[in-house]
Formats: C-alpha cells, sequence, structure tokens
C-alpha cells in the first residue's frame, strides 16, 4: 500500500515547490519509490524537479479520442490504453513522473477517465509515495481521477486572502466526500513570523498552521536559473521546514 501525498492550495501558494521539495525530502531519505503526479492541467511539476515534459494524460487521450487510432489487433481498448499510459510515466534514477496535462477538446474523457483512474490505483501500489501537485481550483478531485488521500498539504501563502482560501478547501474536502486521513496547514513564503493579521484571521477562522515556510531565495534562484529544486542545499530554509513537516507526516505513518 502506497502512502499519498496531496497538495492543494491558492493559486501560486508554492503547492508545485512544496511537492518538489518533498520529492526531495524522500529522494535523500531513500524512502523510494515515488511516485510524483502533476495533476494540474498547466503543469509544472516537471520543470520543478529539472525535467522536460514531451507527452502528457491529456494529450494522449485527446489523440485517442480525435484520431481512430488502429489498436493492434488482439489487443483490447483498454490494454492498449493502459499499454499507452505506461508510455507517459517518465522514469528518472530516483522517482517516476506522471503528467496528467490537459487535453484540448471539451470531449468527455468518461471512458479514459475510469482506465485512467484504474491504471493510478494500481500504479500507485508499486510505490511507497505518491506525490499529487494538485490544480488550485481541485476540480479534478471531483471529477474522481484521485484515489483515497493519507495526507492532504493546503497550502498558503502568507496572506488573508490565501488563509480564507484554506477554509473553502477544506469545505470542498467534505463536501466531495474525499477519503482524506490527515489534512495538514502549510503557511508558504514567510519572510519574517506570521503577521499579527494573518494570526488573527487563522483564529477566526478556527486554524492552526501545521508548519510555516519561509521565504527562500534558493527557490526563486533555482526557479530562475531553471535548476531542480531536488538540489537545493541541506541548509536552505525551506528544505528545512520541510523536512520538519514530512517528519511529523511520517510520524504518523505506520512503516
Ligand atoms: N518558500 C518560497 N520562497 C520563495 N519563493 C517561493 C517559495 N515557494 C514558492 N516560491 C515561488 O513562488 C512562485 C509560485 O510557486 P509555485 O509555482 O510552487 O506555486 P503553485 O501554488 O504551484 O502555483 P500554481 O497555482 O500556479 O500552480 C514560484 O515562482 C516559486 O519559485
Ligand atoms: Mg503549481
Amino acid at each position: 500500500m502506497s502512502f499519498t501525498i496531496a497538495v492543494a492550495g491558492k493559486g501560486g501558494s508554492g503547492k508545485t515547490s512544496i511537492s518538489a521539495l518533498i520529492i526531495r525530502y524522500l529522494i535523500k531519505n531513500n524512502r523510494h519509490p515515488v511516485l510524483a503526479v502533476d495533476a494540474d492541467p498547466n503543469a509544472n511539476l516537471g520543470e520543478s524537479l529539472g525535467l522536460k515534459i514531451h507527452e502528457t494524460v491529456g494529450l494522449m487521450l485527446d489523440r485517442f479520442q480525435k484520431e481512430k487510432i488502429d489498436i493492434p489487433s488482439g489487443m483490447t481498448k483498454e490494454a492498449y490504453l493502459e499499454y499507452r499510459l505506461n508510455t507517459i510515466l517518465l522514469e528518472t534514477r530516483d522517482f517516476e513522473l506522471l503528467t496528467m496535462g490537459r487535453g484540448e477538446g471539451q470531449d468527455c474523457y468518461c471512458y479514459p477517465n475510469t482506465i485512467l483512474r484504474k491504471f493510478i490505483d494500481r500504479l500507485s501500489d508499486s510505490y511507497v509515495f505518491v506525490i499529487m501537485d494538485n490544480e488550485a481550483g481541485m476540480e479534478h478531485l471531483s471529477r474522481g481521477t484521485t484515489q483515497d488521500i493519507d495526507e492532504l498539504l493546503i497550502v498558503s501563502n502568507h496572506s488573508v486572502k490565501g488563509i480564507r482560501t484554506i477554509s473553502r478547501i477544506q469545505e470542498l474536502v467534505k463536501e466531495l466526500k474525499l477519503r482524506v486521513k490527515n489534512e495538514s496547514i502549510v503557511i508558504n513564503m514567510v519572510s519574517d513570523q506570521l503577521d499579527p493579521f494573518i494570526v488573527s484571521e487563522l483564529a477566526a477562522l478556527k486554524l492552526t498552521p501545521d508548519a510555516i515556510i519561509p521565504q527562500d531565495d534558493l527557490i526563486l534562484q533555482a526557479d530562475l536559473k531553471q535548476q531542480s529544486l531536488v538540489e537545493l542545499p541541506d541548509n536552505s530554509a525551506a528544505v528545512k521546514a520541510i523536512d520538519r513537516l514530512m517528519t511529523k507526516i511520517l510520524s504518523h505513518k505506520k512503516s
């Protein structure tokens, strides 16, 4: 059974960077195999991990729907789709990455989605950890392509709007009846300490942060130079904060 960590939150709050730093932690601590899933249609987890992505599940399904692909004889449509999904899985020395991406059409992907869900569920069983970077709106969660979540990280930047979004995501999780075992609140890009306005907004919404990630220039530098966040040094302030958060999360996990 794999342990699934999903990262959600307001647009630009740092979901992708945090997902990449979690993957960094797992690699550095030999907690593999790791499957990274970029579930944001505007995919960029690959870039944060120093990879170039050419093929996505969305593009492949699009082609599958539009073009009449000749399925090799003796192969069912389902087996063929699974074979194609396997080819999208990007393997690196330390982890594997599945990029969902977005199809161009508005067509209903109900059939491929069912297969996709089965594929991800089965795939997940081969990994110790599955890290899922989500889109800001969490729409795909409601589309049911996501399996059970062991740890949902709800990320906010150091803003009142971000903090309010945490509550909305928590409501959405309840409305969608997502099976989430544990939720952690993460406040990212904090320059010094939490501003009193943020503290009072958190109190008003009865929210308690589980982690505070400092504003870290090394993340911005890595972004500018298009370097992998896995390569950040151990003394980066954000790395240290994520390492502490992961130690906390994994202390709940039965090994
Ligand atoms: N702790 C941090 N310190 C400094 N910069 C950060 C930090 N976390 C994220 N950033 C920067 O903030 C920007 C947004 O981060 P990121 O792309 O991870 O957010 P996101 O929530 O995934 O965004 P989106 O909603 O667009 O997917 C990026 O330029 C990233 O380099
Ligand atoms: Mg992102």
